[in-house]
């Protein structure tokens, strides 16, 4: 597998396979990579003929220095995990490849990135977010590119993006990959202590909780929030939020009708963590 560090380097890469009506998948990553990463980069693989995967820690979408400082990186091994899972070429340029002196854009997805994640971590998240993955897409030029539903706000501003801007992607969501006890993969939970490794299963427990509320029959969000927070509160662990909203539009729900989106976010000993869960009417997940 070939690394490049440059743009111009990414395009002439890509020369050849588009020469040869081949279809590209991009896997957007900061690294850390994981099994969550290793299923994102095996979906691009089983569907696209040359597949880039992409390692840049983007300082834009952090809201606190010390979580961009304390972000695990090691491209030696992540490119190693990236080429078995399948990758043809990883990019993993500096910043200032992507943020050259004088850059001035930021582009701001208003919708699904105002509540949630973009309320508590402030409106410079998601723009963060947004600038960095349209560059991406703009440089790679893909065919598809795949995102986890594990961030699944993410993946609605994302969404929301190619969508106005007419931009010609396909947005692939991959379902959570979860540890067997359910904690859903992260590159944050190397930073759990082993003491609060148990403490970090509130969240998925909380998701199952607002599930089986649905399940018998609860149709008030508020209900199905509380059952949530029940779950965590039997662990200690306080939800920094707890919402039913619309899996599109992340608007709050004022009832479950169709398709209801559970999503969490707590710190569990100073780690930040975020889960979430598509509910269905009869409360199962879709
Ligand atoms: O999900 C991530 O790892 C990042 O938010 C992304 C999409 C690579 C943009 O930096």
């Amino acid at each position: 597998m070939t690394i490049l560090r440059t743009i111009a380097d990414v395009r002439a890469a890509l020369t050849g396979p588009r020469d040869q009506r081949q279809t590209v998948g991009l896997v957007p990553t900061m690294g850390a990579l994981h099994q969550g990463h290793r299923a994102l980069v095996g979906r691009a693989r089983a569907e696209c003929d040359h597949v880039v995967v992409s390692l840049f820690v983007n300082p834009r979408q952090f809201d606190d220095a010390g979580d961009l400082a304390a972000y695990p990186r090691d491209e030696a091994r992540d490119a190693a995990l990236a080429v078995e899972a399948g990758a043809d070429l990883l990019f993993a340029p500096a910043a200032q490849e992507l943020y050259p002196p004088g850059f001035a854009t930021t582009v701001c997805v208003r919708g699904p990135a105002e509540g949630l994640e973009g309320a508590h971590r402030g409106a410079a998240h998601f723009d963060g977010v947004a600038t960095v993955v349209l560059k991406l897409l703009t440089i790679v030029g893909p065919d598809a590119a795949y995102f986890g539903q594990k961030d699944a706000q993410q993946l609605a501003v994302v969404r929301r993006l190619v969508e106005d801007l007419a931009l010609p992607v396909r947005i692939e969501a991959v379902p959570t990959v979860r540890e067997p006890d359910g904690l859903a993969l992260s590159s944050r939970n190397v930073r759990l202590r082993p003491d609060d490794r148990p403490r970090a299963l509130a969240l998925a427990r909380a998701l199952e909780a607002a599930q089986a509320a649905v399940a018998t029959g609860e149709r008030d969000p508020g209900a199905v929030a509380a059952a949530g927070r029940q779950a965590m509160a039997a662990v200690q662990v306080e939800p920094e939020y707890l919402e039913l909203v619309d899996p599109e539009t992340f608007a709050p729900l004022a009832a479950i009708e169709g398709q209801a989106l559970v999503a969490v976010a707590a710190r569990v000993g100073g780690v930040r963590l975020i889960d979430n869960q598509i509910l269905t009417s009869d409360g199962r997940p879709s």
